[in-house]
């Protein structure tokens, strides 16, 4: 939900903040500015639309200086417009700010300084008017900054350029705000894909922190005013992640970066003679007074989640997995032995952070299962495993999903062999798939027939998608997958509901994907008869031997022989190499689908 950048230091501004906010355009894309500071005052540009029309805005003027700001919008208080579009500056343009979240007071504070004339329907305008209030007061800009930032409530991610210094201040409370450190010049971003060209050393802020950044150097002050110094992190990310590396979108490089994703999130993580998994920050014993484990996550994270309680569920620990929004609202009653598992790729869903920020002080034990290195989660909960994916930038999840249902199982082996001690000769089996998996990855992608099921029926009016167990739940992600990215109906349901509603939608334009871990799998055979008996075309997704299935459907995306645990990674990779051949025959906007965001940071 919206990206800002700011930077600082020798040479021009502009460059650094465009290319910034093309790495951040994943957070929002309906809108982007760019203000500076150049001597004589503020340059400030924007424009509706992707960041391409603002290149051409620029192009045409382009903004002077080497300090700056920028923004991407995801729209909340007002339509996309240039009006809406960030930077917003005060009425004599001393200031422009960039801002991401929602300031809840503003139409307060927006009454309480009606002399201003405010030029858009944002929320974030009161705050360059409120500095301006103060720096009419006299106030230096720091003074005014820090006193507008004080009067501010809701989350934000804030930064602000003024025409008299060549300072930046930014703070943040509830949105994410990352400082970048290189030799010469510094960087704000609310991510660090924004200024991973330039830097690797990062600090991650903290709530309610100020920062100032000249190009000598930053001070950070806390929430009550005092200097802090916070830990510069190096950060192990390449630059060349967070480019598209050949592919035609972000979305497809990432589903071909699941094998070296994959290897990282387990590399290190197995002991295949002892049979158990070794998670560094846990060893044998950690989860033994766990009693139920409760997953909290949204979107493909949920799925991820709803995966991985099918796997505690087979293990006999109690699990249950609710939507972090839900959580938030109606929190179920938890206790000491409760062990919340948060599961966020960004680390920064707000719905998520909610539902944890919900249960402290209850004793619950938190957990974070996160992509995100210093992310929020990792800072609200008690203690984090990552999932190693690498950065992922196209909006549509695939390898984070990939990555967190790999981390989740492994999790899941240490609980439940702490909590009842399960047979190393389960587990080695399992271990064993999950080293064979980023092959196993990979033969799916060399041999997918996905884009001919894409294309056979491309001109269907809604898919389905049907499965049990941890089919069940990749049977919601490759219906979520296929909307998100096509626009086309789809929805994703156990297999078991079938004949409980869904059935009445089934006709033969209702194309159903049947997706099945286990080849002697004979529930999903029947709902698949019964579906074909409706003249609907089945696409069978299974593992290899599955030959009543096949007998039965018109296609099959056939799955290396695993565990059936893990086959249902292999049978989601198959399903987003469908979703992406579908949308990119749709012409579609792949990596930034319509109304959507990466990183949804409000609730
Ligand atoms: C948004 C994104 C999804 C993502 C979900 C949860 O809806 O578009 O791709 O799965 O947020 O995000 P998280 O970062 O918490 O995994």
């Amino acid at each position: 939900m919206c990206g800002i950048t700011a930077r600082v230091g020798p040479g021009e501004a502009v460059p650094e903040l465009l290319s910034g906010l093309e790495n951040l355009e994943y957070r929002g894309y309906d809108s982007a500015g760019i203000a500076t500071r150049n001597g004589r005052g503020i340059d400030l540009v924007k424009r509706e639309g992707e960041i391409d029309e603002l290149r051409g805005a620029i192009e045409k003027r382009p903004p002077q200086g080497s300090v700056g700001v920028g923004h991407t919008r995801w729209s909340t208080h007002g339509p996309p417009s240039d009006a809406n579009a960030h930077p917003h500056a005060d009425c004599t343009g001393q200031v422009a700010v960039v801002h991401n979240g929602i300031i809840d007071n503003h139409e307060r504070l927006r009454a309480e300084l009606d002399s201003h004339e405010f030029t858009s329907e944002t929320d974030t305008e009161v705050v360059p008017h409120l500095i301006e209030e103060y720096l009419s007061d006299g106030d230096s800009p720091g003074e005014a900054f820090r006193r507008a930032i004080d009067r501010l409530s809701g989350s934000y991610a804030i930064a602000a350029v003024f025409d008299s210094t060549d300072t930046v201040f930014g703070s943040r409370n509830g949105s994410p705000l990352v400082l970048g450190r290189a030799s010469d010049r510094y960087y704000l971003a609310s991510d660090v894909p924004a200024f991973l060209e330039y830097t690797d050393e990062v600090v991650y802020l903290e709530d309610g922190d100020v920062v100032a950044l000249s190009p000598d150097g930053y001070t950070i002050t806390d929430a009550g005013g005092k200097q802090v110094d916070r830990e510069i992190e190096t950060v192990d990310w390449e630059p060349a992640d967070v480019g598209k590396g050949g592919y035609d979108h972000y979305m497809l490089k990432e589903i071909h970066e699941q094998p070296a994703a994959l290897r990282q999130t387990i590399r290190g993580r197995t002991d295949l003679l002892a049979g158990r998994a070794e998670l560094e920050e846990f060893p044998p014993e950690s989860f033994s007074d766990v009693d139920v484990v409760h997953l909290v996550a949204m979107g493909t994270s949920y799925h991820a989640a709803l995966y991985a309680q099918s796997l505690f569920a087979s293990r006999g620990v109690a699990a249950q997995t609710f939507l972090s929004g839900e959580y938030a609202t109606n929190p179920p009653s938890v206790d000491e032995e409760t062990l919340v598992v948060a599961v966020s790729q960004s680390g920064e869903t707000a719905d998520t952070l909610a539902a944890i920020r919900s249960i402290h002080g209850t004793g619950a034990r938190t957990l974070a299962v996160t992509n995100v290195v210093g992310s929020t989660l990792t800072r609200e909960c008690e203690d984090t495993i990552y999932i190693r994916a690498g950065p992922e930038i196209g909006v549509a999840a695939t390898k984070s999903f990939s990555s967190q249902v790999a981390t989740l199982s492994l999790l899941c082996e240490r609980v439940s062999q702490d909590t009842d001690g399960a047979t190393p000769t389960a587990t080695s089996e399992l271990f064993e798939s999950l080293a064979a998996l980023p092959d196993h990855v990979q033969q799916v992608l060399d041999e997918s027939d996905a884009e001919t099921v894409a294309s056979t029926y491309r001109n269907s009016d809604s898919y389905f998608f049907i499965g049990r167990g941890v089919g069940h739940a990749v049977a919601l992600e490759g219906a979520l997958k296929f909307k998100e990215i096509t626009y086309d109906h789809a929805e994703g349901f156990s297999a078991a509901e079938l004949k409980h509603g869904p059935l009445a939608l089934v006709t033969e334009s209702t194309p159903v994907f049947a997706i099945s871990v286990d080849p002697e799998d004979t529930k999903t055979l029947h709902n698949v008869k019964e579906v074909r008996a409706r003249g609907a075309p089945v696409v069978a997704v299974a593992p290899e031997g599955s030959t009543n299935l096949a007998a039965y459907a018109d296609h099959l995306l056939e799955l290396p022989k695993t565990h059936p645990d893990v086959a249902g990674i292999l049978a989601n990779v198959q399903l987003q190499l469908v979703s992406y051949h579908a949308a990119d025959q749709l012409s579609r906007p792949i990596d930034k689908p319509r109304n959507l965001a990466k990183s949804v940071t409000v609730e």
